[in-house]
């Protein structure tokens, strides 16, 4: 049935929830009512307005007047959430990955299916202003066919102690950040319903005492992946975090007829000289002195704000989302970085049927 408003719920309290609560309140369609967490509680409701607050989330989906909930807290509870939502008939947006490992996403996808509720894979790059130009201009035949794709998401380390730890991140940089050039990837060069994929290659440093910089992290601080698609096309990934000098984001494509290249987050239109530096430059930059080009709106140019909103009309219109944000695709994702972890740990070829 179609809603005039969509209430919505959010699970955590940090980074990823204030992205969520951001575009939410850029969207007059929606009601934020109530915040679950372990702790900043107050501070999250002084700064978004939220009214009530929770330290359990599952006391917060007992509500009646609650619609959609966005997972916002450390990967090995995403299932678990997503699952307590289902029990409890609310659509769900779920931060990426989907869970720490395929079979737990897929339990999740099971529950969401058969409860009937609808599951949102929150992969904020397929909603990107400059990727969802890419999109078009690929539809249109503007490069022919695309034979390759080459995308990254690398920077200086994690802020969360638990994406630090392989048992409650699902592995390390390659999972949480090279996730997202493999869900683009597969948004772009997959369908529902097929396979897309037929062989992955991957390569990590291993975590730990093996990693190069973070010998704290018990996930690797460096990965790479290749994934051969069903129609010949190939992608190469990167996930790390030893890039210093902010977040650094980068996608290109290779055609038949032509190539796309997109800096995603070193592409503003303003540059900076400051000598004291200023108060803000891109993600993970930790120094602002001289030449910098900070971000004119950040959470929009990552896609965060269309994407929340493209949600929330799914859930008043009463539609199911589009293959790259499904559940589905989530899955995808994590069936192909589990692979990509197999290939490196045992030194081959993974086919994927
Ligand atoms: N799409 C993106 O680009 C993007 C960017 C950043 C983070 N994320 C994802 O968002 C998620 C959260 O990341 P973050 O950086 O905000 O994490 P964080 O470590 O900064 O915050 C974790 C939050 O979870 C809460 N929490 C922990 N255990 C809980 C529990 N049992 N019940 C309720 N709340 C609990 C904590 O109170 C805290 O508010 C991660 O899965 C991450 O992969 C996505």
């Amino acid at each position: 049935m179609a809603k005039d408003k969509v209430r919505v719920g959010v699970v955590g309290s940090k980074f990823a929830a204030d992205f969520h609560a951001d575009s939410y309140k850029r969207n007059d369609k929606v009601e934020l009512v109530a915040v679950a967490a372990l702790d900043g509680l107050e501070e999250y409701k002084a700064k978004w307005g939220v009214k009530d607050t929770y330290k359990d989330y599952k006391e917060m989906l007992q509500r009646d007047d609650i619609d959609l909930v966005s997972i916002c807290v450390p990967n090995f509870l995403h299932a678990q959430v997503a699952i307590a939502c289902a029990a409890a008939g609310k659509d769900v947006i779920c931060e990426k990955p989907l869970a720490t490992n395929s079979a737990d996403a897929a339990k999740a996808v099971a529950a969401c299916k058969e409860a009937g509720v609808k599951l949102f894979y929150a992969e904020d790059w397929c909603f990107a202003p400059s990727l969802k130009r890419v999109i078009e201009i690929v539809k249109k035949g503007g490069i022919g066919d695309v034979l390759y794709v080459k995308a990254k998401e690398v920077h200086n380390g994690t802020h969360s102690p638990f994406a630090k730890k392989k048992e409650t991140c699902g592995g390390g940089s390659l999972i949480h950040l090279g996730i997202h050039p493999v869900g683009w990837a597969l948004h772009l060069l997959g369908e529902e319903g097929k396979n897309p994929v037929v062989e992955v290659i991957g390569k990590t440093n291993g975590g730990s005492a093996d990693n190069y910089v973070h010998k704290d992290n018990t996930g690797e601080d460096f990965g790479l992946g290749i994934i051969k698609f069903a129609k010949g096309q190939h992608a190469f990934v990167e996930g790390n975090y030893i890039t210093l000098g902010g977040m650094d984001d980068k996608i290109e494509l290779y055609g038949t007829a032509g190539r796309i290249a997109v800096d995603l987050t070193f592409g503003s239109p303003v540059s900076v000289y400051s000598r004291p530096g200023i108060d803000y430059v891109i993600e993970k930059t930790d120094n602002t002195v001289g030449w910098t080009k900070p971000a004119v709106d950040e959470f929009f140019n990552l896609g965060y704000v269309e994407e929340l909103a493209y949600f929330v009309d799914c859930v008043a219109k009463d539609e199911q989302p589009f293959w790259g944000v499904s559940g589905d695709n989530g899955l995808m994702c994590l069936r192909v970085i589990e692979a990509m972890y197999k290939s490196s740990e045992e030194g081959r070829t993974i086919k994927l049927g």
